[in-house]
């Protein structure tokens, strides 16, 4: 497929647009800060989309002197940001955003101390700063960082003064609203922005940019040409040192509520009327409530969970979930969840949509089948057409991201052969070096105070309504085959029985 679109001409220097930002990260010398957030501060940082007054504050209540921080933050950039720091003027010259802040979430004196910083700042700048609260802290703090920062002032200004969070938002549906309600009790939603890594990946963006800005495929995308929908986001990445955590959530908390339902939304949601935070968010909870709710009586008819057992991951052996750091030996988590839903409204009634998740799998994999429906007539003969299959679009998300389209093409030679062929397109053909990290644009985003990106409260109940019927019918059931599959395979057999016809199937064939 030819496109004459060149991504370099996208990213226009931008910093004198930005207002001047004070960063703040709680839990700033934590994984998340170290690998993802302080890496995507420099990159932004090197393609000069970070404002001329701009400050990084971190907070936490390690022992650290300012050097320290400089020092283990830089090792971090080294290892993970897009642009690796050329020579040590470069960091240096980054280094200098960072202030340590040294206290308790829990105690009133950070927050005092964090305002003074803050005024001291706008001192020094002879201007209002945007002030950028990222919690990258275990989610039982939310409430009380967000009350704090209200008590000293911090979060008055609904256009100057924002809040990030990190999924898991709740639980489950009481759990959400109940944060909701904390949050909503100092910041106003506008201030709130949660954030959902996959909506900051690059092929993730460009569903809406590929269904809505081409008029080729938006007649195809409906009942009458779609045959059916299947979403996969597939690791071969066990819990590693999360599992603490992922033995508390597993597969459906971790990774159905969230990002393969944003996946489904933007999949199949309506078309926006503009391009807006709150029309792109409007159509996504459309969409959501328009999904067929299981009854948890049937909850086995549409949803296979699984749990790995030990096995081989490309010809190394790996240990099974209950073996694996912090799991309990006798866990009921699944490490592994399919579920096939229905969306009830004019465009999707009766297609089946298939969302696949799980840990230890062949191979990475994230990718969102389209597959159409076979001609109504065949006109060519049977000998001619033995090879016959039906279009499909493949929008592959990670680890190579492309889009495919699977088309049907005569083979050359004197008789008529038709063979399945394939047109591509590659990002790499197109752009030259790695893909803006997601959090790189959703931070971005979040200084521009962009929500697009970001699901709204309403969305994420949304979610969880659709998925507690699930979590219900889980907790009255136990799963009496775990572990049911083995580490390196697609899941449990039993998926197949989910699908809706013997020509469905969950993934491409290799
Ligand atoms: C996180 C989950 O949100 O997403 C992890 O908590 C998962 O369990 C990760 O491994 C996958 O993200 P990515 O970007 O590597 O596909």
């Amino acid at each position: 497929m030819y496109v004459s679109y060149f991504f370099e001409e996208r990213i226009k220097p931008m910093n004198d647009l930005l207002k001047p930002t004070v960063f703040a990260i709680f839990g700033g010398v934590g994984d998340l800060a170290w690998r993802k957030l302080v890496p995507a501060l420099f990159d932004l940082s090197q393609e000069n989309i970070i404002p001329s007054h701009f400050s990084i504050i971190t907070i936490s209540h390690h022992e650290l002197t300012d050097h320290d921080l400089r020092k283990y933050l830089s090792e971090g950039v080294s290892k993970f940001a897009r642009k690796v720091p050329e020579n040590s003027d470069v960091w240096d010259m980054f280094s200098k955003y960072f202030y340590y802040l040294k206290g308790d979430f829990k105690s009133h004196q950070t927050y005092i101390e964090l305002k003074e910083r803050c005024d001291w700042i706008e001192k020094e700048w002879k201007e209002k700063p945007q002030l950028i609260f990222y919690l990258a802290t275990p989610p039982i703090l939310f409430g009380e960082i967000s009350q704090q920062l209200g008590m000293v002032g911090l979060a008055i200004d609904k256009e100057y003064s924002r809040i990030v969070i990190e999924k898991p938002i709740g639980t489950d549906l009481d759990s959400s609203v109940h944060l909701k309600q904390i949050l909503s009790e100092t910041f106003h939603e506008s201030q709130i922005f949660r954030i959902d890594h996959y909506l900051g990946k690059e092929t993730v963006q460009n569903i809406l940019v590929f269904r809505f800005a081409n008029s080729l495929f938006e007649p195809l995308w409906n009942r009458r040409y779609v045959d059916y929908v299947a979403i996969t986001v597939a690791e071969n990445i066990g819990v590693e040192h999360r599992g603490n955590y992922y033995d508390k959530a597993g597969a459906l908390r971790d990774m159905m509520q969230n990002h393969l339902m944003q996946l489904l939304c933007l999949v199949a949601m309506e078309p926006m009327t503009a391009f807006t935070a709150d029309e792109i968010r409007n159509k996504k909870v459309d969409l959501l409530h328009a999904i067929r709710p299981i009854l948890v009586d049937e909850v086995d008819k549409f949803v296979v969970r699984g749990q790995y057992r030990k096995g081989k991951i490309d010809g190394k052996a790996v240990c099974g979930y209950r073996e694996e750091e912090k799991v309990a030996t006798d866990s009921k988590t699944e490490t592994f969840v399919a579920m096939k839903m229905f969306i009830d409204n004019w465009r999707w009634q009766d297609v089946p949509f298939y969302l696949m998740t799980g840990k230890r799998m062949p191979h990475q994999v994230s990718e969102i089948i389209i597959q159409f429906k076979a001609v109504p007539h065949r006109s060519f003969p049977d000998e001619a057409a033995r090879d016959w299959q039906s279009s499909r679009i493949v929008i592959t998300i990670q680890p190579n991201e492309a889009i495919s389209l699977r088309i049907q093409a005569k083979q050359p030679g004197p008789k008529i052969l038709l063979r399945p062929v394939e047109l591509k397109f590659n990002y790499s053909d197109f752009y030259s070096g790695p893909l803006p990290d997601a959090y790189e644009t959703l931070l971005g985003d979040v200084m521009r105070n962009d929500g697009t990106q970001f699901m709204r409260e309403d969305q994420v109940e949304a979610a969880w309504k659709i998925l507690m019927p699930v979590l219900e019918s889980w907790s009255k059931n136990d799963p009496g085959d775990f572990p049911n599959y083995d580490a390196g395979t697609w899941g449990p057999e039993s998926i197949l029985e989910l699908l809706e016809q013997k020509s469905h199937c969950w993934l491409c064939p290799e």
